[in-house]
């Protein structure tokens, strides 16, 4: 069946319609898809943003406790330097006072006669029994012996009084009665006497100090006629370590 020409005129023109439709559709589905991949890469490019701030965020506080850490370990290393300068000086020191490595010790004794001597002879040991003060136990009140627990210098003193007209010569000896290394005394005259001498010397560990009289003497121990023990004091010994070696 043959169509007439206008009949054919409107199939091409409808033809026509149909592929500029077509086209148009087709580039419209182009935009689509290029609006739609702009669209992702955006996405992806704010997601990689924020990941990146992030990362910065967390490189500058890791970056913050860096820098404190850095600070704290100069401070310490400049701790260390000022205290190796004193353990620098404080060895100096030891050394230079021969302290190093010693034990301090502590002696020193006190005691005064009990009971007057009113014969003491030759070589005889003065006693002193009444202990006030014995730091290291040096002292013994049995026979009047000091003796040293470690060498050193050692200073004693002692104070001894008589009544009027009676006499006494003493000494302090070390380690044997005739070993000298002090003299007291007191001559017969008419009067009260209360004399004293002190004595530094030099001991070995387990020397001894003692006192004896050289001649017949009369020495005054606690008389007790006073109140509150001051007559207990007319004779006395003291004695301590002035320093160790
Ligand atoms: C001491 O001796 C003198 C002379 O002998 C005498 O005059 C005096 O009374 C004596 N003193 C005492 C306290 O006995």
């Amino acid at each position: 069946m043959l169509k007439s020409k206008d009949q054919r005129e409107r199939a091409v023109l409808a033809q026509e319609h149909w592929h500029a439709a077509l086209t148009e559709a087709a580039t419209a589905r182009n935009k689509m898809t290029t609006i739609t991949f702009t669209l992702g890469v955006r996405f992806l490019q704010m997601v990689l943003l924020m990941v990146a701030c992030m990362s910065l965020a967390e490189g500058f506080v890791m970056d913050g406790a860096n820098t404190t850490l850095q600070a704290r370990v100069q401070d310490l290393e400049s701790m260390l330097v000022g205290v190796d300068g004193r353990l620098a000086a404080l060895e100096a020191f030891q050394s230079e006072c021969g302290c190093k490595g010693s034990v301090a010790v502590h002696s020193a004794f006190m005691a005064t006669m009990a009971n007057s001597l009113e014969h003491c002879t030759k070589n005889q040991a003065v006693i002193f029994e009444d202990v006030k003060l014995n730091i290291g136990n040096g002292y013994d009140n049995r026979h009047g012996i000091f003796r040293a627990s470690v060498a050193g210098s050692y200073a004693f003193t002692t104070t001894l009084s008589r009544p009027p007209n009676f006499s006494y010569h003493v000494a302090f000896v070390q380690n044997v009665a005739t070993n000298e290394i002090s003299y007291l005394y007191a001559d017969p005259i008419n009067m009260w006497v209360e004399r004293s001498t002190t004595v530094l010397t030099h001991m070995a560990a387990g020397d001894e100090i003692w006192m004896v009289c050289i001649s017949d003497s009369h020495i005054t121990g606690n008389l007790n006629h006073y109140a509150e023990g001051a007559g207990d004091f007319h004779s006395h010994i003291s004695g301590f370590l002035v320093g160790a070696d």
